[in-house]
């Protein structure tokens, strides 16, 4: 199970070893506990300031290695611009920007968490504390050996520097460490290997959860084919590892509330089945379970932090291989509510996995939301490049609110179009609805398609494929998988859904 690095609050030291960060603000401000600490490197500080024309401008760093006067081995003094301006996921960012300037070969480090005005608050802290820990992450279980000359990275403990480091402990491990774990064990999830995690042991980890006092019930494929999921099931019958379906339940609210719910796109791989992918590129869609992940990491942020909600998170787990036994172009198959969908293109399987799990999500569990992410199509990269989730949506209100947590935290969301109009697109010769839609509009098609399994309900689907995988380099992320929608979901729930 994920587990954070070594991490620890304590009062403003001065360490006597490592590296020591403190922040600056413009005009080369400092707290009153950091120009404390730096005292005796006062003049170092000032001259290397001048130096190098560093006035504390946000972005902008004094790195002086064995800074005379101090015992460290290292100062690093970190512009932040003006501290007012500050919102929280800036303060997540820092974290990150300030583990980054941390050597892996440091024994320790020590970040002092005042700007000019005084010390931060504890839940300032522990924000700061969560951008630390999202940037020390490494997916390195399969590396054997290392280069030539490379040492063992030391994984340094780190130290935040508060007033109160009984009240920031507090803050961090009642509700931040929930969900930076919940963040990494996503990560974990999408990083391993299709011949490691498939169906099967996806589930196990999944019901891992029951340690925190989530329900977990899986469901294997007699009991799938019993409650009539033949979408689902039609799209890992050519492989041979059986499909799973995952409902996690989570009671944190009244007895009485109807829960929330977050259903996950979990193709372990995805090689496009008969409609086979090209080569190149083939291995990223190990991450094509994506989705599933983060429903699992953010449930376990939920359980974790006892969040006052009731929680369904729901997967659908399958392997999209060819194969003699595999789904063709052609195949008609009927999902759980009965309707028919005739196959186009075996590599437009996300939709057909998700139409069975939302219907029964739906009718089973009668939420008072449904929100699905998937790593659904290539187009919505195409429309919205890494930066930005697509949203789909029957639910203005809910689309406000996923917007506002997206902006507080950075995990983005733009709402695309959804409508009748769309309808015919996918409409089949043979069957109720065919599972692609053409050329055109294909990430809205896709959608248009998962609207027909969900009635009613207030829904959201988001398009994850730009954002889970391949992820761009930031201060809070260097790994490949980035573990998008743990943080935005569990903002939602915080800002909306407890009690
Ligand atoms: N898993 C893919 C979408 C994807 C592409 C995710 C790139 C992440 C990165 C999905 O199952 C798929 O193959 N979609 C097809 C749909 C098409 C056949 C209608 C696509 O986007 O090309
Ligand atoms: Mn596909
Ligand atoms: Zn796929």
């Amino acid at each position: 199970m994920a587990e954070s690095r070594k991490l620890a609050f304590a009062a403003f030291t001065p360490p006597s070893k490592g590296v020591l960060i403190v922040f600056c603000e413009e005009g080369l401000k400092f707290g009153p506990a950091t120009r404390k600490a730096l005292a005796p490197a006062d003049d170092l500080v000032q001259r290397a300031a001048a130096a190098d024309k560093f006035t504390g401008k946000s972005g902008s760093a004094l790195d002086l290695v064995a800074p005379a006067g101090l015992p460290v081995a290292r100062l690093v003094v970190m512009g932040i611009g003006k501290a007012g301006k500050l919102k929280t996921q800036d303060l997540v960012k820092l974290g990150g920007a300030a583990m980054g300037k941390v050597p892996a070969r440091a024994e320790a480090a020590s970040i002092f968490a005042e700007f000019a005005g005084g010390p931060l608050k504890p839940d300032q802290a522990a924000e700061l504390a969560l951008g630390t820990q999202l940037r020390a992450y490494v997916f390195d279980r399969y590396k054997t050996k290392r280069k030539e000359g490379e040492e063992a990275p030391a994984k340094p403990q780190i130290t935040i520097a508060v007033n109160n480091a009984a009240a920031a402990n507090k803050a961090w491990e009642q509700s931040r460490q929930p969900v930076a774990d919940g963040v990494i064990m996503a990560r974990d999830l999408i990083n391993e290997p299709a011949n490691v995690l498939y169906p099967e042991e996806f589930a196990k980890r999944a019901t891992a959860l029951k340690k925190l006092g989530v329900a977990v019930e899986v469901f294997d494929v007699p009991a799938m084919k019993k409650l009539g999921m033949h979408s689902l099931l039609g799209v890992g019958q050519g492989s041979r590892k059986d499909s799973r379906m995952v409902i996690m339940r989570w009671n944190g609210g009244k007895k009485s509330d109807a829960p929330v719910s977050f259903i996950g796109k979990g193709v372990c791989f995805d090689t496009g089945g008969i409609s086979i992918k090209p080569a190149a590129g083939m291995e990223d869609m190990k991450g094509d379970m994506a989705g599933a992940a983060c429903v699992v990491g953010l449930m376990h942020a939920l359980a974790a932090r006892k969040a006052k909600v009731n929680a369904i998170g729901a997967i659908g787990l399958v392997e999209n291989m060819p194969d003699g036994n595999a789904q063709r172009p052609g195949d008609i198959v009927k999902t759980m509510n009965g309707q028919t969908i005739e196959i186009i293109n075996t590599d437009a399987e996300g939709r057909l996995v998700l139409a069975d799990v939302l219907h029964y999500v739906n009718t089973k569990h009668k939420p008072k939301f449904m929100i699905d992410l998937a790593t659904l199509t290539g187009a919505i990269i195409v429309a919205l490049g890494q930066e930005y989730a697509g949203m789909f949506s029957n639910d203005d209100r809910l689309c406000d609110r996923l917007t506002k947590a997206g902006q507080a935290t950075m995990e983005r969301v733009w709402r695309m179009p959804l409508g009748p109009e769309y309808d015919k697109m996918i409409d089949s010769k043979f069957a109720d609805m065919k599972n692609t839609g053409g050329r055109y509009g294909g990430s809205i098609t896709a959608a248009q398609l998962l609207a027909r399994f969900v009635e009613k309900t207030p829904w959201v689907h988001l398009d994850i494929a730009g954002t889970a995988l391949g992820s761009p380099q930031t201060d809070i992320n260097k790994s490949w998988s980035s573990g998008w929608g743990v943080r935005l979901l569990n903002q939602l729930v915080e800002d909306h859904y407890e009690r």
